[in-house]
């Protein structure tokens, strides 16, 4: 599961996205030149971005909220972000969000960019070159006027809003950088860190019963698989949609469960969220209801986990069968080929799993096994230590005006940043969030808590955007 995590976070992100969400806005595309960084070439292409004044007083604007894109296509952010829009009409902000390029529909080279017989067309596909759009497009904006800017992101785009103010100080007043794992790299976080929260999140979401069935179940499917009847006998009570034919098949069932937990873990939220595939509110809570026994019997087990597994697939009762084989039957939206080419050049994040104190199967991280895969399939070799390299890793306290929100529910609140190194970074942890809830759209069902963080976060976003004023 180590490779393609963060696809993984977007597909449980796809799940969330509630049903009563309407936000509008015009998309415009906004031409960048294909390399920032070179003198040599003029090439360019367009991103596209989502734009919207209403709030703002259009003669006279005070501010441009800008959501800093992330992996997948920007109208499905603006349409998750709703918090971005609720504080925008309070503070008559210009609301843009800005696609990432290489996702949605910016694609620097149309529908051949991702073309396997040309991998020189993956070498803009960096951090850096999305920051540079991003602030070029800010710049364009602004036209000349003292506009104060205040970057938002959740997840990845969480990360990139904070590494823009890092950056790029004189563009953006501050950043919101919602559950953004920016300490989720190669000797800065333990990898075993993320399965250890998924695990604890499944061990106390009901009974400890549930963590320990699941921890049991890798041997149940094992000692079923071993014999032909047993194999078909899962695919029947799984309604897997391609049987179990061999060992290879077994273990990418197996890797689909543990990422199922992963997306369970951070979709956890305390309402009914429903998209692509529709979740019942606290979703871990009723996985685990079928699991509050220890099953001592293995096929007892096996029958339990289906039942709690559909919570997850078929909550809507209209899913033919699970297709544990095909990685982006969640979406039309999401190129997660895109997050893998990223996690095979810069976003290398380790991860790892110990059997005796997880749920999960134990696995190593293993980077020249990683890096072999990356050079075979994109001839890219991953570079693990260039983020912290530019970003300063656990090194930030040269930043400020960053705020860090984190869910303690969140299984990637193990890679954020939960302690200040100074007092112009501020942190808000939710001890009833999981995956950047406070960025949702706010519901009637949100815990105390997070409605004390956008609060917070309100006050600390308004406080940047008058000292902008007073400095000027
Ligand atoms: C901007 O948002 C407001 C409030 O949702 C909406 O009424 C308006 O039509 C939107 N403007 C555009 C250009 O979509
Ligand atoms: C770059 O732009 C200049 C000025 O428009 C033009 O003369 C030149 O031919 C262009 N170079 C390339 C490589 O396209
Ligand atoms: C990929 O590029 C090759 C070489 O230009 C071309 O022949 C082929 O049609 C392209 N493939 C796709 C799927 O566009
Ligand atoms: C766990 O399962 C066992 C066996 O069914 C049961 O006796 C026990 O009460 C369960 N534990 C909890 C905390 O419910
Ligand atoms: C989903 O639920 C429906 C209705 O209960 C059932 O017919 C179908 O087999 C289920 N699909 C899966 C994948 O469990
Ligand atoms: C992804 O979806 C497309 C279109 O449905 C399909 O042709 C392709 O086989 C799928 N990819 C994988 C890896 O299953
Ligand atoms: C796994 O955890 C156990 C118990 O905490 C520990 O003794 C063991 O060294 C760990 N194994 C690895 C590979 O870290």
């Amino acid at each position: 599961m180590y490779v393609y995590i963060c696809a993984l976070l977007f597909s449980s992100l796809l799940l969330a996205t509630s049903a009563q969400s309407k936000f509008e806005y015009e998309i415009k595309e906004f031409q960048v030149p294909l390399d920032h960084f070179s003198f040599l070439s003029n090439a360019s292409f367009s991103i596209r971005y989502l734009y919207n004044e209403s709030y703002a007083d259009k003669s006279n604007p005070k501010s441009i909220f800008f959501y800093t894109g992330n992996e997948g296509d920007i109208e499905w952010f603006a349409k998750n972000s709703g918090f971005v829009w609720e504080l925008a009409e309070k503070e008559r902000a210009i609301v843009v969000f800005a696609e990432h390029r290489y996702y949605g529909k910016s694609l620097p080279f149309g529908s051949d960019t991702f073309n396997a017989s040309k991998p020189e067309h993956l070498a803009y596909f960096t951090v850096e070159q999305t920051l540079e759009d991003y602030a070029l497009l800010i710049t364009f904006l602004r036209n000349g006027r003292q506009l104060p800017v205040v970057a938002f992101g959740g997840s990845y785009g969480g990360m990139l809003a904070a590494w823009f103010r890092i950056k790029y100080p004189h563009i953006v007043v501050g950043a919101l950088a919602a559950s953004a794992p920016i300490l989720q790299f190669e000797g800065l976080t333990p990898c075993d860190i993320f399965n250890e929260i998924t695990t604890s999140v499944f061990n106390t979401a009901y009974n400890a019963n549930c963590s320990a069935n699941i921890g049991k179940s890798w041997h149940a499917f094992e000692t079923m698989a071993a014999t032909d009847a047993g194999k078909k006998q899962l695919g029947d009570k799984f309604h897997l949609c391609e049987p179990i034919k061999n060992g290879d098949d077994l273990n990418q069932f197996m890797d689909y469960l543990e990422d199922v937990y992963a997306n369970l873990a951070m979709s956890n939220y305390p309402y009914n969220t429903n998209f692509l595939a529709p979740l019942p509110a606290n979703p871990v809570r009723q996985f685990c209801l079928y699991l509050k026994d220890l099953h001592a019997d293995e096929a007892d087990l096996v029958s339990s986990m289906a039942s709690a597994l559909a919570v997850y697939t078929n909550y809507s009762g209209s899913d033919p069968c699970v297709d544990y084989k095909n990685s982006n039957a969640s979406s039309a939206t999401v190129d997660s080929s895109g997050w893998e080419i990223q996690s095979c050049n810069q976003m290398v994040m380790p991860f790892c799993a110990n059997s005796s104190n997880t749920m999960y199967r134990t696995s190593t991280w293993d980077l020249k096994k990683v890096s072999d895969k990356c050079y075979k399939k994109f001839q890219l070799t991953p570079k693990p230590f260039d983020i912290v390299l530019r970003y300063g890793g656990r090194d930030l306290v040269a930043a400020s005006n960053i705020i860090f929100s984190n869910g303690l529910l969140d299984p990637w609140s193990g890679g954020g940043v939960l302690m200040s190194p100074n007092d112009r970074i501020h942190i808000i942890i939710l001890p009833e969030g999981a995956h950047h809830l406070d960025l949702r759209q706010s519901n009637p069902m949100d815990p105390a808590s997070v409605v004390d963080a956008r609060q917070k976060e309100a006050a600390i976003i308004g406080q940047w955007i008058s000292e902008f004023y007073r400095y000027l």
